[in-house]
């Protein structure tokens, strides 16, 4: 099935059930306090909370569309089987008071759980052989502020009549949705997962977080759906990842055969960013130092440093636009009308970027060691991105590390809107979130649970366990690790009362710092594969851990609280990820 009849077969079924068919927003939202559309939601928010009359604007309580998104907080997966920046989101779409709230009612009356859920499992039937294809559902389990949704529950158990353990209860981090920006509407999700990938969300907006991040009931709930196309083609076009769909197989094809050097992954980000530039230009953004435009540079840049280093035709990024505007002209028809101004853009940014990088070079050159600030310096005053200075000066820079470049980062950073937006959490692309002292406090947290994870991970599962990757934000820690195979819930459970257990005994977290041929000779811990300064700081924990690290922790484990891991699952080929939790 065709992306086309894709989009087709689903505005057909809602219209059928009494939905208005609603275009795409722009990218630019009118709401200040986000920066770029990150939703279907978003062009529907004054509907949720009641400031906006559906049956005035629409002729009905229920909308559908198909939105234009854009996310940087995926970036730095992008380039794997299904992550995008920018992409296209199937929703359907309640509000105000609820009627019958029955499937079989195809009027225009607002709905909730029930009719929704019934609708997506009809509609992914229609197109689909659900019996044939791996899927479980999840459903909010609950905590101390938003009760375990037992109505969606009982609906996939009772109604649709799913197994047991086809509907897993998750938490806050993956079944509780929004809001966009600071506030607005928010509330518990149910997922349908297919083969392994959430590819639908239903968000059942039944609250309202304010400013200071209070929840209040809504006076009525709505619904809010949200299905990636390009994952729903995956599944259904039987490809093993969407590059491989009918959205992408005209980049993909050209990509392979003018720019062969790149690896996979580096041609998947050409095929995803260059769609988010032309789709950001089309709808007026405009590459400068800030917000919207500040993302968009990042976009174009990345691309330029690639091709520099690469040394790609000049023109490619051109050619990608082109190919990007045909495929989608059917769809955005006014993709053609903005085409030159698409492609003049992009000359205009590359040029610059280049002008900048000259001069970057010339400066790069007169140094003897580039050190985090001077990388800073390097990126800041000439736009050079991190991984550009590497390529460039891989001797200079044997000493440099990310980590290291990311906190001269965030000592300079300008608080932008970006920081304020839940959904615009990536860096990599420099727009680094910003972090309150509060939220810095619980990365420090997380950070030490990191260390002890690890340890109990090589213990319960043997000394094989070794790092592959970090990741830690003020909501979760996310450690890979090699394992060859995925972890029993026994093997969970005795992880996480390991870890609760050192917690418990409050253990003193010691900094002390040495030459790193010692630190390994004492059998401190290190990150697989990474390259270290001769002189390290090794954090040990009592006598549990030991590890090399730039830090900071905290000083004890019994600040820590409760440890729960709240996911475990495949990362790569003999790599496990967990994501945790401190409550
Ligand atoms: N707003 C929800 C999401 O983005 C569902 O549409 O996932």
């Amino acid at each position: 099935m065709s992306h086309f009849q894709i989009r087709q077969k689903f505005l057909d079924f809602f219209k059928k059930r009494g939905h208005t068919i609603v275009p795409s927003s722009s990218l630019i939202p009118d709401d200040p306090s986000v920066l770029l559309t990150s939703a279907g939601m978003q062009q529907f928010k004054p509907y949720f909370l009641g400031q906006a009359d559906p049956q005035k604007d629409f002729g009905s309580q229920r909308t559908a569309s198909i939105q234009k998104c854009f996310r940087t907080s995926d970036i730095e997966e992008v380039g794997d089987e299904s992550h995008l920046t920018f992409f296209e989101m199937l929703g359907n779409f309640s509000f105000g008071p609820v009627g019958k709230d029955n499937p079989d009612d195809f009027g225009q009356k607002g709905y909730f759980k029930r009719a929704a859920i019934h609708w997506a499992w009809q509609f992914l039937n229609s197109i689909l052989d659900l019996s044939q294809i791996d899927f479980f559902v999840t459903v909010f389990k609950g905590d101390k502020e938003v009760p375990f949704d037992k109505e969606a529950y009982l609906i996939w158990k009772e109604e649709i009549g799913l197994p047991e353990e086809k509907i897993k209860r998750f938490g806050r981090e993956d079944n509780f949705w929004g809001p966009t920006g600071p506030s607005g509407p928010c509330g518990p999700t149910t997922e349908i997962h297919l083969k392994g990938i959430e590819v639908w969300n239903l968000v059942f907006n039944e609250y309202y977080k304010d400013p200071d991040g209070h929840l209040e009931k809504l006076n009525s709930p709505g619904v809010d759906t949200g299905m990636g196309l390009e994952r729903l083609a995956m599944i259904l076009q039987k490809k093993e990842n969407i590059f491989q769909t009918d959205l992408f197989v005209n980049l993909i094809t050209y990509l392979e055969k003018e720019t062969p050097q790149l690896d996979v992954r580096t041609k998947r980000i050409f095929a995803d960013h260059s769609r988010g530039i032309v789709f950001l230009i089309s709808d007026g953004v405009i590459p400068s130092n800030k917000e919207a435009g500040y993302v968009l540079r990042r976009l174009i840049r990345r691309l330029v440093a690639y091709q520099r280093i690469h040394q790609l035709k000049e023109n490619l990024l051109e050619n990608l636009a082109e190919i990007i505007i045909q495929d989608y002209a059917q769809v955005y028809p006014e993709l053609k009308d903005n085409s030159q101004r698409i492609k003049e853009e992009i000359i205009q940014e590359r040029e610059k970027f280049s002008r900048a990088l000259k001069g970057g070079i010339k400066h790069l050159n007169r140094l003897d060691k580039i050190t985090a600030k001077e990388a800073f310096y390097l990126y800041e005053t000439y736009g050079l991105p991190f991984e550009l200075i590497l390529e460039l000066a891989p001797k200079k820079t044997k000493f440099l590390k990310r980590e290291d470049f990311e906190a001269e980062f965030r000592k300079h950073q300008v608080i932008s809107r970006a920081g304020r937006e839940k959904k615009f959490g990536g860096h990599g692309l420099g727009e680094a979130r910003v972090f309150s002292p509060e939220d810095e406090e619980k990365i420090k947290k997380l950070h030490t649970a990191t260390h002890l994870l690890h340890q109990a991970l090589r213990e319960i599962l043997g000394p094989h366990v070794r790092q592959m990757g970090s990741d830690i934000n003020p909501e979760r820690l996310r450690f890979d690790f090699s394992h060859p195979q995925k972890l029993t819930p026994k093997e969970i459970r005795k992880i996480e009362e390991r870890v609760n257990q050192k917690i418990k005994e409050n253990l003193p977290v010691i900094c002390e710092e040495m030459p790193y041929e010692e630190a390994v000779k004492s059998g401190a811990l290190a990150f697989f594969k990474q390259r270290y300064p001769s002189q390290v700081k090794v954090y040990k924990i009592g006598d549990y851990s030991k590890e090399i690290c730039a830090g900071p922790h905290v000083k004890r484990t019994g600040e820590l609280g409760h440890f729960k891991i709240i996911r475990e699952e495949s990362s790569a080929a003999g790599v496990r990820r967990i994501k945790a939790i401190l409550k």
